[in-house]
This record gives C-alpha cells, sequence and structure tokens, in this order.
C-alpha cells in the first residue's frame, strides 16, 4: 500500500469511511498499520492511558517527541499524526510553529494535531502556509478538562451546536485536512459533516461522520480504569495480558522454565 498522505486522506470523504486509531509506540503502531488502518494518531490520552496521569495536561512537548519518533520508526503506511499538547497552541505564532516544526522535523511525523475552534483559526492558516498540516479537534477538547471541570458532552444546545459549526467552518477556511470531533451530539456532528468539504472523523460523535477514532487500549479492552460509554471493546488483551504472565510466572515458580 502507498504511504497515505494528508491529500489522499481527504480524497477518502464520500468514498468510505476512515479508519482512525492512537498508538503511542513502534509495536502497536506496527500491528495497526498491518490491519490497513488509515491513520495512527500518537494522541496526548497517551497521558492518562499509557503514562498513569490523571488526564492530558501534564503530558509534555518532549513526551510527544519521544512517542512520535518511535510510532514513525514502525514506518507505517498509515498517516501519523501527533497532538501539540496541553498549552503550546496558545503562545505567540512563532513558539507555535517551532512546535510543530519540532514534531514533523525530529519524528518524521505527517501532521499535527491541534485543539481549539476559531479563535486558533488565523494561527492554524498561518501554519498551513508554513507547510505544517493540521487536523483540527473541536467539540471535547480534553485539554480543557481544569477549565470545564468534567468531560461533557458538546453540540446538544441549539446554541452548542451552532457555534461548533462556525468553529469547523472557520478551521476548514484555515485550510485543516480533516476535522476530529469528539463527544458530540449525533445530529450536530451530521450537520457538520455535511458542511465542510475536508473528512470528519468522529470519537463520541455518532455514526454520521466520515470516520472513526479510537484509544487502541480502550478497543483493544486494555484500558484498565476508565473507559467512555461509547467505545466498543473489540478484543479482551487484558485477559491474554493475564493469562501470559499467570502463565509465565507459574511456569518460573513450577521450574518449568526454562526447560
Ligand atoms: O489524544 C487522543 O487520543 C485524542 C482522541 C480524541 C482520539 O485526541
Amino acid at each position: 500500500m502507498p504511504k497515505l498522505t494528508t491529500h489522499a486522506i481527504r480524497k477518502l470523504k464520500g468514498q468510505r469511511p476512515i479508519v482512525a486509531v492512537t498508538a503511542y509506540d513502534a509495536l502497536t503502531a506496527r500491528y495497526a498499520n498491518e490491519a490497513g488502518v488509515d491513520i495512527i494518531l500518537v494522541g496526548d490520552s497517551m497521558g492518562n492511558v499509557m503514562l498513569g496521569f490523571e488526564n492530558t495536561v501534564p503530558v509534555t512537548l518532549d513526551m510527544m517527541c519521544h512517542h512520535a519518533a518511535a510510532v514513525v520508526r514502525a514506518r507505517p503506511e498509515a498517516l501519523v499524526a501527533v497532538d501539540l499538547p496541553f498549552g503550546e497552541a496558545h503562545y505567540c505564532f512563532d513558539r507555535v510553529l517551532a512546535s510543530c516544526q519540532r514534531i514533523v522535523q525530529e519524528t518524521g511525523a505527517d501532521a499535527v494535531k491541534i485543539e481549539g475552534g476559531a479563535e486558533i483559526a488565523p494561527m492554524l492558516e498561518k501554519l498551513n502556509n508554513a507547510g505544517i498540516p493540521v487536523w483540527g479537534h473541536i467539540g471535547l477538547r480534553p485539554q480543557q478538562v481544569l477549565a470545564l471541570g468534567r468531560y461533557k458532552k458538546f453540540g446538544a444546545t441549539p446554541d452548542e451546536a451552532g457555534s461548533m459549526l462556525s468553529d469547523a467552518l472557520a478551521l476548514e477556511k484555515a485550510g485543516v485536512f480533516a476535522l476530529l470531533i469528539e463527544m458530540t451530539d449525533h445530529e450536530c456532528a451530521r450537520k457538520i459533516a455535511g458542511e465542510v468539504s475536508v473528512p470528519v472523523i468522529g470519537i463520541g460523535a455518532g455514526p454520521h461522520c466520515d470516520g472513526q477514532i479510537l484509544v487502541s487500549p480502550d478497543l483493544l479492552g486494555l484500558t484498565s480504569d476508565y473507559v467512555p460509554a461509547f467505545v466498543q471493546k473489540f478484543a479482551d488483551a487484558a485477559a491474554e495480558y493475564r493469562k501470559g504472565f499467570a502463565a509465565y510466572a507459574a511456569a518460573v515458580r513450577e521450574r518449568r522454565f526454562p526447560e
């Protein structure tokens, strides 16, 4: 399969559903890529899912680059996008450009994902002009959790749905190659997917999006604590891990390994 570019991802809109997953290491990226996913996101969800933090707030640019480089070393045909972590998008343009430049130059990733609405559209347009492909992220923005006080669904009221549509249109105009919409009312997601020309990838946003993304440890049944209600488990990897570790421990203790 040829390497998927942002151009190829854009062209998938209206052709077939786009499949995206997260990965934070080369091993997982290899399996996801073997399965033929279209996009691998090195998400800052790595903070809570893999690194034991409460949320994505403590995740730094250094951490993102370290894990993104590992994913890229798997040499996936899937497009690799990397989250710009907490706070980074709110500095002056020069610093945001330097952070994005670091992500694409140092890790070899194909694109950057940035949480934010119409307020960051002018900055995204400048990044686009500088040659940084950006994946927009609206609806629930987990980096806002301290300000919001909780994770909540977006777009259920006419006001919220209207402001999400304005955000989506502003980001499209700024040149994002795709939009991610998280924890969003299904009708609102349907309307946005119908109005914008770029693919809308949903998570907890219902079936009317142009594609879906899930956090890999959630869909594999590996996440040991909180899993959002919209997640479907497509495997029970936790059971296999438990079985494997227990069998190894027993084999060592009973002197059956090494033979
Ligand atoms: O960091 C992440 O994993 C995300 C999800 C919404 C896919 O942004």
